[in-house]
């Protein structure tokens, strides 16, 4: 399967989410959650993801790559 962009699942004509109830990342696997809405993420107070257990954008934006069942790339150069 083609590599996926962070646009596969948070869809700019929805609001940059994802309106099924699980998003679907490499090799057609689910995750346990669907991709909301991202905007004016510099304001927010409470952490990132449902849970906010991401406390900054940059530690989020670096678990969707590494996550097995969405991006499933590492970091490493
Ligand atoms: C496979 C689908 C998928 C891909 C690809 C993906 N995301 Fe997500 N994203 C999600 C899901 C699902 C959540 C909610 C996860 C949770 O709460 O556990 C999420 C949450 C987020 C949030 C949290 C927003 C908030 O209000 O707390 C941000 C920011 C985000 N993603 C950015 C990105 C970026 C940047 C990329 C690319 C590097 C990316 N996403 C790639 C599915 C995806």
């Amino acid at each position: 399967m083609a590599p996926l962009a962070c646009a596969d699942c948070h869809k700019q004509q929805d609001a940059f989410s994802d309106i099924r109830r699980f998003s679907e990342g490499v090799d057609n696997q689910f995750g346990d959650r669907q991709a909301m809405a991202v905007m004016n993420l510099a304001w927010h107070k409470n952490g990132l993801f449902w849970d906010g257990r991401a406390a900054h954008v940059r530690d989020q934006a670096l678990m969707p790559i590494q996550n097995p069942v969405e991006m499933d790339e590492t970091l490493t150069m």
